[in-house]
Parts: C-alpha cells; structure tokens; sequence
C-alpha cells in the first residue's frame, strides 16, 4: 500500500487553490476506478475525509459538513466540507464550507459543531495554528451562515487559558436562557478531559472547567465531545486517546469512543450526577468522533467517522479516504445508548430475498436483516478467489473477522474484533456497502462498524438456523463529481 507517512508537511499542508485542475481530475478518476468506493454512504471525491462537523437540521434540511484535506488522502490542511438532504437520499453538494486563510486558522479548519439561532446557524470550529517551531496555538472560532447559505467567520471566542496545545473540538447547545459549550482537551498533568464553558451570547464565554465522572484518569486527551440530553438524562459522549483494557471488548482500536450516562449535570459542581459506568457504542475497527445533533423531528441522529486517525486503508491507492457512518437515531434504555437506522434509509431497500445457506450478489451494496434465536452462527462475505470476512456468534460474543480478507492492513492492531452478547434473541441488521461494514446489534446497543476491502465481493453464505432477508440497496443521488 502507498504509504503516507511519505508525505512531507508541505506537501499536506497545500492550499486547494494551489493544486492544479489536473492533478485534481486525475485523483478523481483514479476515484472512479476503486470498486471499493461506496454507493449510499457520504464520501469524499478526492482527497481524505474525516471528522463529521456543524451536523443541525436547520431551513428545511439536514446539513452535514465534514473535515477534508484536499490535497490527497492524507491528514493535511483541513476545510470543513458542505452536503445538504432532505430525505438522506438525495443530497446536494455545496463544496467547501470553510477555508483555513486566517492567521488563526492557518494550519487547519478543525471540527466542531452548530447551532441554529433564528434565521441562522452559528458554526463552532477549532482554528488551528502552527508557529514557527510547529507548536499548535488552538482558539475555538465561530462563523455565521445564513438561510440562503452564505458562511461567514467571526473570528476567535475563546484562547486556551490553561490546557496543553490539545484543545479542540466546540460542541455548543441550549440550556436555561443560557449557551454551554464543551471543548476536548489535555491538561497539564497530560489527562484528558471535557471542559465546559458558558454563555449568555455566544460571543463571551465563561471557562468553568472540566465536567467531573467518578473516571479520574481516563486517557491522555478526548477529542470530539459532545454532550446532551436525552428521554430526561444527560450524554457524555468522546473519544478518547491513550485507553486500554484487559478485557476481549475494550478499547481495541487506537483510540476509542465512548460514552457515560447520568442524571444531569450540576453546574455548582461541576458532576455528572448518578452516573452509569462508562461504555462503548461501538465495537468494530473503525468508528471515531461521532457527532450528535436534534432534528425538527426531535430525533437525537448521530453521524460518526467510518476511519481512525493514524491508520492509512487500502482507498489511498484510489486517492480518497474515510466516509461517514449512516445516520443513526440515538435513545436511552437502560443506561445504554440504542442506535437504529435512520427509518429514511429504509427507502434505499430493494425488493427483500428470503436467503437459504448461499446468496450471489450482483454488488457489494446490500442489507441483511437477519433473526436470530440460537447460540451459534456464522456469516460469510466473499470472492470466488476465497477472499472473505465472517461475522459470526456463539452464546457470548459476537466476532467480526477480517483475517482472510484481500487487502489487510493495520495487521498489528489485530485481525479480529469483538462485542459481548447480550441476548440471545435478536433482530441484526447488517449494511454493507462496497468496504464499509455497519452491523446493529444487541437490539442497537452495540454497532461494529468498519472497513473491510474485498476485490470482487460476489456472495455471502449462512451457517445455522437463523432467519435471513437481503435487500439490495439503491444508491443515493451523487454528491461527488
Ligand atoms: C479527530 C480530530 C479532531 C480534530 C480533527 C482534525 O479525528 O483529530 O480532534 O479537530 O480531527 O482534523
């Protein structure tokens, strides 16, 4: 695999204006050619996506924006990108949303999130700086956009009053008459954390520092936080960096996502009260820094980066990298955050096929809902060349297994993940989609989500008596040249 530590800082760090029109058409015809590159799932033309930002649902639509460097799948010089849908089934592309041509954003646009106001969207983003020795100098910015979709910076809100240069990735909401803000960072004794801070306008912000958990020491930073409220409880949800664990489940990937659920958070204290143990919503490869936001529905809908930082796929032969995660309603039960599909995506389903033992699929787009009631089962997805991954169970866990796949990569953060089972009798749902697998279970309390890269996916195969319905699904309208 071309490899991207290969890549110098100035080569990330160009600007788009600098890269020439056909470098740009030769990236995306290599694009083009990559059978891996999905059908109904948010990626980029050229260059790497990662973190989705600024999600709201704001005149109408579902605005999603996204962490892009332009020139090559790499982590460079990033912009937040612009898509818009009504309906998560048609989209329109709105191109770059915001550029890094200030002094204060100057090496990189960072993440963040929205929030509407009246007849505008006030957008929350990290503006990342280097000085001279290459120290990050981080401030948390704001730019307006207004209905007809003209974004415009407002410049820094807040400079970093006592953390390392990690401090990043404002998630703001409404509370009381009153704006609250959490941003990621590390502090001095190099533990990460979630910072609050609060405002009556949006302009000045009062720093009340970091939100107290019975977890005193739980990794070295927390990027993406993100923090709300809901069916009467309150949401921590980060991902945090430098977490491990003894166990078969946790923590596997490089870094992690997780979440903490309470009573409320008190703001003399500072304390998530009453709060669960900490868990993982997910327990695939490749699932980072997801974001929630609240629809005109109510809907808490939560969107994730299908990647990880630090780990190049196979896609970087094709010139493009990460996509994101389909969009997933959130609710509480028990403590545990249950995730479903987004009940729009069910328009994407073709006519349903009641499978026995082997299936041939025309592509690799397509859904499997599948029942099950007994201890042990496996599924197969594979090529005639004997390429395949399984998804597969056993009264205590389920495996997801990419040993045998064509292309393997990140060989030494393992070849195999896995998830505790909950419960014997389950509906799964399973959405592959080219190189992207989204598996739903223990009735949503769990996702794995990951890559996985086979050349020429041609069939999937059962073992054991569990009930299986495929549906093929329908392409989303191109959002991508
Ligand atoms: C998470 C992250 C964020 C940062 C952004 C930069 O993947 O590292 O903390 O704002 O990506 O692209």
């Amino acid at each position: 695999m071309k490899l991207n530590r290969n890549w110098t800082v100035e080569q990330r760090y160009r600007p788009l204006e600098e890269i020439p029109k056909l470098a740009i058409s030769a990236m995306v015809e290599k694009r083009r050619q990559d059978q891996g590159y999905p059908t109904y799932h948010i990626a980029p033309s050229f260059g790497l996506l990662n973190d989705p930002n600024g999600l709201c649902y704001f005149n109408g639509e579902h605005h999603i924006f996204y962490q892009w460097t332009p020139i090559g799948p790499v982590h460079g010089l990033k912009y937040w990108y612009h898509l818009t849908t009504k309906d998560f089934v048609n989209f329109v592309d709105h191109g770059v949303a915001i550029k890094p041509n200030e002094d204060f954003d100057s090496h990189g646009v960072y993440s963040g999130g929205a929030i509407v106001i009246d007849n505008e969207v006030a957008l929350f983003y990290t503006g990342n700086k280097r000085d001279k020795d290459w120290k990050r100098i981080p401030t948390q910015c704001m730019a307006k956009m207004s209905a007809d979709g003209n974004i415009e910076k407002a410049g820094v809100l807040i400079e970093n009053c006592c953390y390392t240069e990690h401090f990043r990735d404002p998630k703001v909401w409404h509370h009381n008459n009153s704006y609250f803000m959490v941003v990621g960072a590390q502090n001095r004794q190099k533990e990460g954390g979630m910072i609050l801070y609060q405002s009556d306008d949006l302009l000045s912000w009062h720093h009340k520092g970091p939100i107290k958990t019975n977890y005193k020491k739980l990794g070295y930073m927390w990027e993406c936080p993100d923090f709300f409220d809901i069916s009467g409880q309150s949401v921590m949800l980060f991902s945090p960096q430098g977490v491990v664990s003894q166990n078969d489940y946790d923590f596997k990937n490089i870094h992690s996502v997780a979440y903490i659920v309470g009573d409320n958070l008190n703001l003399e204290t500072m304390e998530l009260e009453n709060h669960d143990e900490i868990k993982q919503p997910d327990y695939g490869f490749d699932f980072y820094a997801p974001q929630t936001y609240e629809d005109h529905l109510g809907r808490r809908i939560l969107i994730a980066w299908v990647g990880l930082p630090d780990i190049d796929t196979p896609s970087v032969e094709h010139e493009w990298a990460g996509m994101l995660s389909l969009p997933r309603e959130l609710k509480v039960v028990d403590g545990y955050l249950i995730q479903s599909p987004l009940t729009e995506l069910t328009a994407l389903r073709g006519d349903p096929i009641l499978v026995k033992d082997e299936h041939k699929v025309p592509t690799g787009s397509f859904l499997l809902s599948v029942d099950v009631e007994c201890s042990e089962f496996s599924l197969k997805f594979g090529n005639e060349s004997g390429d395949f991954i399984t998804f597969s169970a056993n009264q205590y866990d389920f495996t997801l297994d990419r040993t045998y796949m064509t292309q393997l990569y990140a060989k030494n953060f393992g070849l195999y993940r896995k998830a505790p089972r909950i419960c014997l009798k389950q509906k799964i749902e399973i959405y592959l989609d080219q190189s992207v697998i989204e598996i739903f279970i223990n009735n949503g309390r769990h996702t794995m989500t990951s890559r996985f890269f086979i050349n020429d996916l041609s069939f999937f195969s059962i073992n054991g008596d569990i009930k299986v319905e495929y549906f093929p699904m329908k392409a989303t309208s191109k959002f991508v040249l």
